[in-house]
């Protein structure tokens, strides 16, 4: 498809959906206005985080004090049929960061209360509600559908397991519509975790409304750190102390509150 054929293409899918106008409208100025917010400093923030990288294992075990066992080794039948479930679906989504990570900060924070934003296959929200559902706690997502695929809305959260959904809150707007729905709803997190709008401006503005509604020793995790400077200058500017952890050669940061 050419560009203009996409563009095209993309702003007649949004006009079949007024509630994703607001983010229609925003999408516009950012192209116009603000090309530069995804790559924004990628290149010092991946330097960044390959200084402080640790493996998963390490993380988990030396920071969390948490004995690893892999997400996949505890949850041998669900993520079996999680595989299955994304082989069948029609469409193509985001795939999952580190599921061990998720599923430890969970158990680590005793979550009550968590919130995701972005969803896709549900691959993230499985690994959080794994821990969740122990303690009948809930998770909150946002997640706006992909546009371009019409299918897609009916497979954001194939793979969670049926016997989750009861404790899984989801809300399908762009984040700017989704948070302040959710806030209503609950106001204080034990997890946040963050895998949505990349971009450095999306990332600065989400971050700051998710860490003020983390309760103290809560975990705060964003994922894709190594994309652009978002996360690195969101520690430095606060003085928060990150943990980056690397996993398929993509770079996730944590900080505990
Ligand atoms: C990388 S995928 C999420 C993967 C998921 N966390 C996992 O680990 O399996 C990113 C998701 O965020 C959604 N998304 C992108 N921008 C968004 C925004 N501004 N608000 C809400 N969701 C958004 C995408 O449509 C997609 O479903």
């Amino acid at each position: 498809m050419s560009k203009i054929a996409e563009i095209a293409t993309t702003f007649f899918a949004y006009l079949k959906r007024p509630d994703l106008y607001p983010e229609l409208r925003r999408k516009i100025w950012k192209n116009l206005f603000n090309r530069s917010s995804a790559l924004r400093g990628k290149e010092e923030a991946e330097i960044w985080c390959k200084k402080l990288a640790v493996s998963e294992k390490e993380f988990i075990e030396n920071i969390l004090k948490i004995n690893f066992v892999p997400f996949e080794n505890i949850f041998p039948q669900e993520y079996k049929d999680a595989l299955q479930a994304q082989d069948k679906a029609p469409v193509k989504m985001g795939g999952a960061g580190s599921l061990s990570v998720i599923y430890y900060i969970n158990e680590y924070a005793k979550a009550q209360n968590s919130i995701e934003t972005g969803v896709a296959y549900g691959w993230s929200s499985f690994a959080a509600l794994a821990s969740l559902v122990s303690r009948n706690g809930t998770l909150y997502s946002s997640d706006m559908p992909y546009i371009l695929q019409n299918q897609s809305e009916d497979f954001v959260g194939c793979v969670i397991p049926e016997k989750y959904k009861n404790n899984w809150d989801l809300y399908r707007f762009a984040d700017k519509e989704s948070l302040p729905k959710i806030f209503t709803k609950e106001n204080l997190f034990d997890v946040v975790h963050y895998d949505s709008d990349k971009t450095y401006d999306g990332r600065m503005w989400a971050y700051k409304l998710l860490w003020d509604r983390l309760r103290r020793g809560g975990v705060f995790m964003s994922d894709d750190v190594g994309d652009n400077a978002a996360f690195k200058d969101y520690c430095e500017q606060n003085n928060y102390r990150p943990y980056i952890i690397e996993f398929d050669s993509k770079f996730a940061g944590v900080i505990i509150k």
